[in-house]
């Protein structure tokens, strides 16, 4: 019977055959962040709506049109995190972290949901890896956290990526930007679309941030924030580009970028990829001074960034970047008969437990049948054992890539047989592993 369930629209399986793409990212990003001094923190996947509806805001995309919230009689109303900022900030409040000293500097790898259109790099599931800095208002701070994201990514080896920043400034630099800002759309009220009007009363500068065609046709020509910077944003904003000048980050000043969520204050930035098409900016972050405040803790300023894991690797497959290379199996041993079966299943359980990727039949297949399955999982060695290798205590080893074959012992010393074949092997046919062991031996020697 065919299956009729189907994957809900805008989310992804990530099969076997394709997760060393994103063991790859995980383990660039993870020790990207540490080198950093960042700390991973986990989250829960869903969060009381308030606490988003308060710092996301009320007027965006993302809380007026994207959660998926779930409310049930006489209970609090939750809602899936949209994003890891609001509920990573709720734990380190509610944790105490912020007592333990600052900055605090903490990362995520998680999930999160937004009930948008679904297309190529835009998913209603999606995968973010984000980082938080808290307890720096220092243009230093801003410059470092870029410089992570620009880490990670030149790791991965991604090319053709612009990096955008803009400052929007503090709550008083915007209320006149605001105005202004009133001013330049009031003529335009009919034109716009219907949130878009709410949004001219309520938060102007989300009108900057809207997807429709004509909206963006009309704000072409709006007021730019970075001319109503007070003295000290200007003086910030300054000072992080000529931190980027010394990293020797190249940036683009782009006064357009406002981002689609509300806490955001002074500095901005979106790294954007060019190869995959309308939805490119695959890391997006800024400042958010106000933020921790908002949320009930001390006043305390802070920062971060989160990267989208799926419009990375579509960047990555686009440009042909490398991946991780799954684990193949070390050894698989073939068997005919019950005691020989038996015999590989007790081989099977002392090499694993050496640290070795062993396999043996668990289908009932005969020996051809189980030498095709080797060759299908790549296994690097076959060792055949029927009632002559049990009786004489002895096998062959094959090196299933030269066809070469050697004696080896199923007795106490199949370990160190084994152990040896496979660390010459090792050295033959890899070079990381040739070099480890090379620097290993130069260092002894020193
Ligand atoms: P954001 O710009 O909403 O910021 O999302 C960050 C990144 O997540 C985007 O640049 C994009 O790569 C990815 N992303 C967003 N929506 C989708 C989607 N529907 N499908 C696929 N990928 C998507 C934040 O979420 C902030 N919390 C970032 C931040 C951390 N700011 C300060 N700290």
């Amino acid at each position: 019977m065919a299956l009729t369930v189907k994957r809900p629209n805008g989310t992804q399986d990530i099969v076997p055959n394709e997760v060393n793409k994103w063991h790859t990212v995980e383990s660039v990003v993870k020790d990207t962040a540490e080198q950093f001094g960042f700390r991973e923190i986990r989250i829960p996947t869903f969060e009381e709506t308030g606490l988003f509806v308060r710092s996301v805001g009320d007027t965006t995309d993302v809380v007026q049109k994207e959660m998926y919230t779930v409310s049930s009689a006489g209970e609090k109303t939750y809602t899936l995190r949209p994003e890891g900022t609001a509920g990573t900030i709720r734990a380190i409040i509610e944790n105490g972290i912020l007592n333990e000293g600052l900055p605090q500097k903490v990362y995520y790898t998680l999930s999160c949901f937004r009930h948008e259109k679904a297309q190529k790099g835009r998913l209603r599931e999606f995968h973010q890896f984000g980082c938080e800095l808290l307890g720096s208002a220092s243009p230093a701070a801003d410059a470092d956290a870029i410089a992570l994201a620009h880490n990670v990514l030149d790791r991965l080896g991604l090319k053709n990526i612009r990096l955008n920043i803009n400052s929007i400034g503090c709550p008083e630099c915007r209320a006149k930007y605001r105005e202004a800002l009133k001013a330049y759309f009031e003529p335009h009220r009919s034109e716009l679309c219907e949130t878009c009007r709410e949004r001219l009363d309520k938060n102007p500068m989300r009108l900057l941030d809207c997807k429709s065609k004509e909206d963006q046709e009309i704000a072409k020509d709006a007021p730019v924030i970075t001319d109503y910077l007070c003295e000290e944003c200007a003086a910030h904003f300054e000072s992080v580009k000529k931190q980027l000048g010394i990293m020797g980050i190249d940036f683009v000043v782009n006064p357009k970028i406002v981002r689609g969520l509300d806490y955001y204050t002074r500095t901005v930035f979106e790294f954007i990829s060019e190869d995959i098409g309308s939805q490119g900016t695959v890391c997006g972050g800024g400042r958010y001074d106000g933020l921790v405040e908002e949320l009930g803790g001390k006043p305390t300023p802070a920062l971060g960034f989160a990267m989208g894991l799926e419009r990375i690797l579509l960047t990555m497959e686009a440009q042909g970047c490398e991946f991780m290379e799954q684990r193949t199996c070390d050894l698989y041993l073939v068997s005919m008969g019950d005691a020989a079966a038996e015999k590989a299943v007790e081989i099977t359980a002392r090499l694993r437990e050496e640290g070795f990727y062993v396999e043996y039949d668990l289908v009932g297949r005969g020996l051809k049948a189980q030498m095709k399955y080797a060759d299908k999982i790549r296994a690097k060695y076959v060792i055949v054992i029927g009632d002559s290798e049990l009786e004489s205590g002895s096998a062959k080893l094959k090196n299933m890539a030269t066809g070469e074959q050697s004696d080896i012992s199923l007795g106490e010393a199949l370990l160190d047989d084994f152990g040896a074949k496979y660390y010459e092997m090792m050295l033959d046919t890899d070079d990381d592993f040739r070099s480890f062991v090379e620097a290993f031996a130069d260092n002894g020697q020193e």
